[in-house]
């Protein structure tokens, strides 16, 4: 794409004049907004940048691992696996409130995040994969505080705080051109085709308390669930698919005995921009086959449903 090249060769020029050798940090999600800029910076200043990677331990399966070996074996980038999840799951314990959960979290990552950064020295500037949308528009989610900074992460405020200047290469670019951009960088295209995750991760796909068991439980369901959308190809047709662990048990009959376990919901849209969603019209097949998976395959549970609700009235989480 000649276009994203010419794109690229700008990009990397104006960082390197902007930051000139000071050190910069990126709060680096996984996600393909901070991917994309980490690379181009990286690109563009080598060590002079250091991404942080906080695990809150609210990631789906492998997600940490794939990360912190994405970017720090193959693109060889210095990266701080900030391993943080004694801290946000204590402080969450006990707390079903979702608005609650949401600045626990918030805050939390922005204490972690200022944390390692100091680690890095004498940094000057904050990266971000700010994109024209989040420019143009001030997003607010329900019980997050109203974002200036990447809403990925919730953290309003942030670079004002720490004395930060911000570089934010993609301030000019819609989704599909960032993607555009990720490919023309060399970003595997799993990466650059991945669902978009919340920042508060698994906490508001787990509605009420969170609990390790639950966690876990939902997990090993959304991994089955994914591998199941893979398999049927239907991937790149949707927005966002994931499971909510329900905060029920229900009762259910296996061999002679019955069973007492969580009822979980799936979850599948369709979207263009996140704002409006329908939710996404699988054939039964496929929904009796990913039922009978989950059950088969996930012990803690019994019961399986699927979210019909499209946006508005609905919201895409559950939380
Ligand atoms: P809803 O559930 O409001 O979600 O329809 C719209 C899009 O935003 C994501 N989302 C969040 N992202 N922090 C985030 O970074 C949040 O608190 C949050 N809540 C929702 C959601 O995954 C969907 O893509």
């Amino acid at each position: 794409d000649w276009t994203m090249a010419g794109y690229r060769e700008q990009a990397i020029a104006a960082i390197r004049e902007q930051v000139g050798n000071a050190k910069v940090i990126c709060g680096l999600s996984g996600g393909v907004d901070s991917s994309v800029a980490a690379v181009l910076i990286h690109e563009a200043i080598g060590d002079q940048l250091t991404c942080v990677f906080v695990d809150h331990g609210l990631l789906r399966q492998g997600e940490a691992e794939e990360v912190v070996t994405m970017f720090r074996d193959n693109y060889n980038m210095p990266l701080i696996h900030a391993d943080e999840q004694e801290l946000f799951l204590g402080e969450l314990d006990g707390v079903s409130d979702p608005e609650t959960k949401r600045k626990i979290i918030g805050r939390l990552f922005i204490d972690v995040f200022q944390k390692h950064a100091t680690e890095v020295g004498d940094a000057k500037f904050l990266a971000q994969g700010t994109l024209y949308p989040d420019v143009i528009e001030s997003v607010s989610f329900s019980g997050g505080p109203s974002v200036t900074i990447k809403s990925h992460h919730n953290v309003g405020g942030l670079p004002e705080k720490m004395g930060l200047k911000l570089v934010e290469p993609l301030r000019e670019l819609f989704k599909d051109e960032v993607r555009a951009l990720g490919r023309e960088l060399g970003l595997p295209p799993s990466f650059i085709g991945r669902h978009p995750f919340p920042g508060p991760g698994l906490a508001i796909r787990c509605p009420g308390e969170i609990t390790r068991e639950k966690l876990a439980i939902l997990r090993r369901a959304d991994a089955v669930y994914i591998d199941q959308i893979r398999k049927h190809g239907l991937y790149d047709d949707i927005w966002q698919a994931f499971v909510a662990i329900l905060p029920v048990r229900t009762v259910g009959v296996m061999g002679d005995g019955r069973t007492y376990d969580f009822a979980c919901a799936l979850r599948a849209v369709t979207s263009v921009d996140g704002m409006t969603a329908d939710y996404y019209p699988f054939s039964h097949e496929f929904l009796g086959e990913t039922a009978t998976r989950i059950i088969n395959e996930v012990p803690g549970i019994n019961r399986v449903t699927y979210d019909i609700t499209s946006k508005p009235p609905g919201t895409i989480e559950w939380e």
